[in-house]
């Protein structure tokens, strides 16, 4: 285990490059086991969510060649079972993604209920109808998911809710069904996109990632590629969180702009700086300066992230005025707000957890906090840099989920942060 130790109060200033998109790639490494030809994935994020779920494909039988840090051959065709152990499962919540390419590739599957972040009930309701809909049966037996279909048939379905992962499990599973399969209501985030752009390099016929209706005309084989995932929207506006909470200037490479489209407004909006370029955005918030008070409400793309909601609050705490943050997608995403308090943050939660309200506070100084999730790991980050003084913060395991390098990243524009183990 290991604990940051950070002394803070210094402004951000340099360059930093983004790394590959974390949801993308989870979704891109479950559907390479849907061909028997070898795929070459670049751009891969190094963290250890990621790591897992190259596990748990490997336990299943497919051949995992790591070529390097960031790239990655897998060859399905060695898969020799449709049962993945819980070990990996309860790690992560994106094993759900191996339900949908192992019903595609072998018409079984056989994985426990995944696990992840604790920020709300997190059904899998909307995945199991559109299995269902494809003609699988599914039936939930002590903590797993049995799946079992003879012949995947193309069908037309309506989620009830926005699913990220419903829509990608979903299309995994549809891509080798028998006609076409309609899925309304499906979420829109990039990730989605990359992973049906991904999916269609392999000879998918996917059409309309991106908007509210996909298309998968099913196909019957599927062949290997060689791709490069996107650049990670939340790892992109966490720096920009961090710059704004610090007030530095730094620019940060490979990312797509339009993709922070709706941070950037966010910032924007609150007097930092932001320019765009092609693959670049600069983000410079004046020295000496406070952030002034705004409404953010979370919403699915094209709408401020719930996976930025955590970090924005931590810009606001400072912010001349008061602000509200209204949380929309899931249930109990404001546990960090008790770590926030601790450094003199003055934040109420609504009794529900729908909203909070932060009171502009003209300064916050370190604490000794702990890490209840991934992103509010980020966002007890950006407050300890910000804050004066010294804090310790525990359990960054759940960042290592998500962001590589972290802390290198952050001392190489210039932040007082040191790995320490405990
Ligand atoms: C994914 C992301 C996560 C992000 C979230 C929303 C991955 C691995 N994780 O999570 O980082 O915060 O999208 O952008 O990509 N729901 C149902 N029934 C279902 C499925 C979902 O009711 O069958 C509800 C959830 O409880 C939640 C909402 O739908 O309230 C959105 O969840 P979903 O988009 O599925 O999130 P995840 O795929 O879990």
């Amino acid at each position: 285990m290991n604990q940051y130790i950070i002394n803070g109060g210094k402004p951000l200033y340099g360059d930093v490059t983004i790394g590959g998109a974390k949801n993308a790639a989870l979704g891109i490494i479950a559907a390479a086991i849907l061909t028997d030809e070898t795929v070459t994935i670049e751009n891969l994020p190094n963290v250890s969510d990621i790591n897992v779920l190259l596990e748990a494909i490997r336990s299943i039988g497919a051949t995992v060649d790591r070529v390097s840090d960031h790239e990655v051959k897998i060859c399905g065709a060695t898969i020799t079972s449709e049962v993945v152990d819980s070990e990996y499962v309860q790690k992560i919540r994106a094993s759900y993604y191996l339900l949908g390419a192992l019903i595609g590739k072998r018409g079984k599957a056989h994985v426990a209920m995944p696990g992840g972040c604790e920020i709300g009930a997190r059904p899998m309701d909307q995945h199991l109808k559109g299995f269902r809909a494809l003609g699988v049966k599914c039936e939930e037996l002590d903590g797993s998911i049995e799946a079992e279909v003879e012949h995947l048939k193309g069908s037309h379905m309506v989620l009830d809710v926005s699913s990220v992962g419903a829509t990608i499990n979903i299309m995994l599973a549809a891509v080798l069904a028998e006609g076409t399969t309609v899925i309304e209501g499906v979420a829109k985030e990039p990730h989605i996109v990359d992973v049906a752009n991904f999916l269609n390099s392999m000879g998918a016929k996917i059409r309309g990632a991106g908007t509210n209706a996909i298309r998968v005309y099913g196909t019957e084989k599927l062949h290997g590629t060689t791709y490069s995932i996107i650049p990670d929207q939340i790892e992109a506006g966490t720096f920009m969180c961090l710059v704004a909470a610090t007030k530095g200037d730094v620019t940060l490479h490979n990312v797509i702009p339009k993709h922070l489209e709706s941070i950037t407004s966010k910032l924007l909006e609150i007097g930092v700086n932001v320019e765009e370029s092609d693959e670049e955005v600069r983000v410079v918030a004046l020295p000496g300066t406070r952030v002034r008070s705004t409404r953010v409400q979370t919403n699915v793309y094209p709408g401020f992230p719930t996976d930025m909601q955590p970090q924005i609050t931590a810009v606001l705490m400072c912010a001349q005025g008061n602000s509200d943050v209204t949380e929309s997608i899931f249930e109990s995403r404001f546990r960090y707000v008790e770590q926030l308090r601790k450094m003199g943050a003055s934040i109420d939660v609504k009794e529900d957890q729908s909203s909070c309200k932060v009171h502009g506070v003209a300064a916050v100084t370190g604490a000794d906090m702990d890490i209840p999730d991934l992103r509010a790991g980020a966002a007890l980050t950006i407050a300890a840099l910000a804050a004066e003084g010294r804090s310790v913060l525990s359990g960054i395991e759940y960042i290592e989920r998500g962001y590589e390098d972290f802390d290198l990243k952050l001392r190489e524009l210039g932040a007082d942060i040191e790995k320490v183990p405990v």
